[in-house]
C-alpha cells in the first residue's frame, strides 16, 4: 500500500477558513492519499467558528491565540511559538497556509525554521505597496519566499510570481477556493428577517475592517455612507460588523441615529452569500467580497487606495473608490443615480474561477510528493 501524504493545514481567520475548509474537506474525501490534520490558530475566535460549524470541520490543533486588541506582535510571536510546538509533534510531510493574515506568515516561518516544506494556497496576489494592505501585502510575499508550491488563483498572479523569479514549474493556477463554497451557498428562495425588513427598497450591504482604515479613514467612509442613503429614501443598509471594537465604535459613532442602516452582528458565510446575492450593490474594504461579488453579478465600490484583485476591476465589477469622504459620496450616488453606469458594472463573471480549486491543489500536491 502506498504511504499517506500527511499535511498539517493552518488557519486562524474568517476569510481563510472559508476558503481552507472546502479544501480540508477535499482531501479528507481521499483518505486512502492524506492524513490531514487541522490546525486552528484562533486568530479570530467568534468568527473563526462560525465558519468550522458551516463546513462542519473539528480542528486536531487549536492554539487559541486571540486576545481582544491583539497587537500585530501578540499574533506573531504566539503562533510563531505554539506552531512549534504543534509542528514538532504532528511532523507533517508539508504545511498548507493561506492567503495574507498574519497567523500564515507567523506559520510559514515556523514550517521553515522546522525545514518542513510550505504550499501557499492564493499565492501571487500583489500591490506591491508593503503598506497598503498592511501588513497583508508583506505577509503574502514574505509566504511566497518560504513557499515550495504556489497555487495561483489567476494567470495574473501567476504573472506577478513570474516577475519575482519564482520557478515556473512549482506555480499552479487552480483558482480560488473562496469560489468553491460560492457553488452550494446561494439558494433561491431564500429569506431571513433583516432580508424582509429591506424588501421594497435597493439594498446595499457594507463591510469595512482593514487595519490602515481604523481611525479617521474609517470616520469619512461611514460618513459618505450616511450622506448619500439620506439622500435617497429608496435605499436600505445592512451592515454585518466586524468583531473588532475600534471598527465598532467608529461605526456607532458616525451611523446610529440612522434608521435605514442597521448593523448586525457578523453572519455566517452562507447567510452572507444570500445577502449579497440580494442586494443592489456592496461598499466594503474586504478582500474575499471582491472575488465572489463578481461571480453573483454585484457591484462593489472598493473603499481603499488599491487592489491586488485586479481582475474583478477588468472585468467590470469593481470600481476602486480610495477613502476620501467626497470620492465615495461621489462614487456612491452615481452608482445609484445613473443607470447605465450601474448596469454596466453588475453583469456576472468568474475571473476568479471555476468552483473546482480545492479538487486541483489535492490531485497537484498528492501528484508532487
Ligand atoms: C485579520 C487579518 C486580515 C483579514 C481579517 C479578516 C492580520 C494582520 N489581519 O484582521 O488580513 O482581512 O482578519 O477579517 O492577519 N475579534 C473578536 N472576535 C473575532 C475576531 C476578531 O473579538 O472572532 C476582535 C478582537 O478584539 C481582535 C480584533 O477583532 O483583537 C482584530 O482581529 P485581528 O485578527 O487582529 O485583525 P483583523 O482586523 O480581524
Ligand atoms: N463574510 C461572512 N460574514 C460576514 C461578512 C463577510 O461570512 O458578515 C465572508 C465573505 O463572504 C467573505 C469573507 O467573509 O468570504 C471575507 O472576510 P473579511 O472581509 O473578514 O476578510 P478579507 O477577505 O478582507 O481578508
Amino acid at each position: 500500500m502506498m504511504t499517506k501524504v500527511k499535511i498539517m493545514l493552518v488557519f486562524g481567520t474568517r476569510p481563510e477558513a472559508i476558503k481552507m475548509c472546502p479544501l480540508v474537506n477535499e482531501m479528507k474525501k481521499r483518505h486512502d492519499a492524506f492524513d490531514v490534520t487541522v490546525c486552528v490558530t484562533g486568530q479570530h475566535r467568534e468568527m473563526l467558528d462560525q465558519v468550522l460549524n458551516v463546513f462542519q470541520v473539528s480542528p486536531d490543533i487549536d492554539l487559541n491565540v486571540m486576545k481582544p486588541g491583539q497587537t500585530l506582535f501578540d499574533i506573531t510571536s504566539n503562533v510563531l511559538l505554539k506552531m512549534r510546538v504543534a509542528m514538532e509533534e504532528c511532523e507533517p510531510d508539508a504545511v498548507l497556509v493561506h492567503g495574507d493574515t498574519t497567523t500564515s506568515f507567523a506559520a510559514a516561518l515556523a514550517a521553515f525554521y522546522l525545514q518542513i516544506p510550505v504550499g501557499h494556497v492564493e499565492a501571487g496576489l500583489r500591490t506591491r505597496d508593503l503598506y497598503s494592505p498592511w501588513p497583508e501585502e508583506f505577509n503574502r510575499q514574505a509566504v511566497d519566499v518560504i513557499s515550495n508550491w504556489y497555487f495561483a488563483p489567476t494567470e495574473t498572479s501567476r504573472q506577478n510570481l513570474l516577475d519575482e523569479a519564482k520557478p515556473n514549474e512549482r506555480i499552479f493556477v487552480t483558482g480560488n477556493t473562496g469560489i468553491d463554497a460560492l457553488r452550494h451557498t446561494v439558494r433561491e428562495g431564500y429569506s431571513h428577517p433583516a432580508l424582509d425588513w429591506a424588501e421594497g427598497s435597493r439594498l446595499i450591504l457594507v463591510t469595512a475592517h482593514r487595519r490602515e482604515n481604523l481611525g479617521e479613514p474609517m470616520h469619512r467612509m461611514f460618513r459618505a455612507i450616511r450622506r448619500v442613503m439620506e439622500e435617497r429614501p429608496d435605499t436600505k443598509a445592512i451592515y454585518p460588523i466586524h468583531m473588532n471594537p475600534q471598527v465598532r465604535k467608529a461605526a456607532h459613532e458616525e451611523l446610529d441615529g440612522f434608521d435605514r442602516l442597521r448593523i448586525i452582528d457578523p453572519l455566517e458565510v452562507v447567510d452572507f452569500h444570500n445577502f449579497m446575492a440580494r442586494s443592489h450593490l456592496i461598499l466594503t474594504d474586504s478582500g474575499g467580497i471582491q472575488e465572489e461579488a463578481p461571480s453573483l453579478g454585484k457591484p462593489v465600490l472598493v473603499m481603499r487606495d488599491t487592489t491586488e484583485r485586479p481582475e474583478g476591476v477588468e472585468a467590470g465589477t469593481l470600481r476602486l473608490v480610495g477613502t476620501e469622504e467626497v470620492a465615495i459620496y461621489r462614487e456612491f450616488s452615481r452608482l445609484l443615480d445613473d443607470s447605465a453606469a450601474y448596469a454596466e458594472m453588475s453583469h456576472a463573471s468568474n475571473p476568479y474561477g471555476d468552483g473546482h480549486a480545492s479538487e486541483r491543489i489535492a490531485d497537484i500536491l498528492f501528484q508532487s510528493m
